[in-house]
């Protein structure tokens, strides 16, 4: 765990982009041996998007990027920095945040992807909110961003019902002293356990998919998750029901439920989408946090504590006073 110093960083703006092609449980029920209720019951899953033909992850970016530009009301050239946490960039280079970069006109920014599973994109913000405390960087765009479609074993029904495609995104900018601030933040990593979700052949030979061990990441995460986020609060220092809003990555609502009575959360205390976007991986909490902003659940001077976790295996989280 550490402590921010140096310059405050701020939320300026956030924006999310879905694209148009919507799949509920009822259209995996036309292709697979499942149905409605066995999902909706163990993930909470009702739809998710997926990307049309022809649209790539980093249009995804673009749009959700445009969004968040426009609500932090700073000119793409004002930016100094593109992270765009990503696990399905269309290509390993050039890079996402590089294709947005240009798209967006942002002409003096650097850009780099991160990627970290499902925390990646909250790693892109603890890389934004250290180059602004250390005075590197003014203006970061974060984005997580994912067009999962492509690489989904749409045969395995354990696997491809969970994902959903989409993009959010945020502008951090440089705070007053006693404004809204970062207070602390703490990244983990269990490369042991690297082979239950990851983008792998399932059998020799056979082209890479999406693969994932279900039943050892959801034992996973409930064994490490409820201790992470106890010794995170009490490492900054603080209770965990003194945090008025979790923003959390949307994997699975039996995972956050169980979690959140472990450690002694109430759900009331978060903003869950899944029903509605399935785990759409790096860019889901950058969505949540999107959604939780615009419906006004985050307000000056409250607690705001983010967490992900994912492929890795990876588990990370970041304590913000807005
Ligand atoms: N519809 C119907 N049955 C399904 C199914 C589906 N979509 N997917 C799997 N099943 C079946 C399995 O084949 C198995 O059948 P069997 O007993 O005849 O072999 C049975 O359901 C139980 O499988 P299991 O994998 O043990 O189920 P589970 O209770 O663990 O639930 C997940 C499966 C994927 C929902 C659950 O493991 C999970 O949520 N894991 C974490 C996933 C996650 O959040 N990943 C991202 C982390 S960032």
């Amino acid at each position: 765990m550490s402590y921010f110093s140096g310059r405050s960083s701020k939320i300026a703006g956030t924006g999310k982009y879905l694209p148009g092609r919507v799949m509920t449980n009822f259209d995996f029920e036309k292709i697979l041996d499942t149905n409605d209720e066995w999902i909706v019951e163990r993930t909470g899953i009702k739809k998710r998007h997926f990307v049309e033909k022809g649209q790539q992850c980093s249009d995804l970016a673009y749009f959700a990027a445009l969004e968040a530009l426009k609500d932090a009301k700073i000119s793409a050239s004002e930016i100094d920095m593109i992270l765009v946490g990503t696990n399905s960039p269309e290509s390993m280079f050039p890079s996402v945040a590089s294709k947005i970069q240009d798209r967006l006109g942002a002409k003096r920014a650097g850009a780099m992807d991160i990627h970290a599973g499902c925390t990646a994109s909250l790693s892109a913000m603890a890389v934004g909110v250290s180059g602004i405390a250390s005075g590197m960087w003014n203006n970061v765009l974060v984005v997580g961003a994912e067009a999962f479609g492509e690489i989904l074993d749409w045969s395995d029904r354990g696997t491809c019902i969970l994902m959903g495609d989409g993009a959010g995104a945020c502008v951090l900018t440089v705070s007053d002293e006693d404004g809204p601030c970062f207070v602390s933040s703490k990244f983990i990593s269990d490369g042991s356990k690297h082979d239950i979700l990851a983008y792998a052949s399932a059998r020799e030979g056979e082209p890479k998919t999406f693969q994932m061990k279900g039943h050892e990441v959801f034992k996973y995460v409930n064994k490490e998750l409820p201790p992470f986020i106890s010794s995170f609060c009490e490492q900054s220092g603080i209770l965990p029901e003194q945090v008025d809003l979790w923003v959390l990555h949307q994997a699975n609502t039996r995972i956050i439920d169980s979690v959140f009575k472990r450690v002694g959360i109430s759900t009331e205390r978060t903003l869950l989408n899944l029903e509605r976007y399935g785990n759409t991986s790096a860019a889901s909490i950058m969505i949540a946090l999107d959604e939780s902003m615009k419906a006004g659940l985050i307000k000056s001077g409250q607690r705001i504590c983010f967490i992900a976790f994912g492929a890795g295996m990876t588990i990370g989280g970041m304590l913000y006073e807005a």
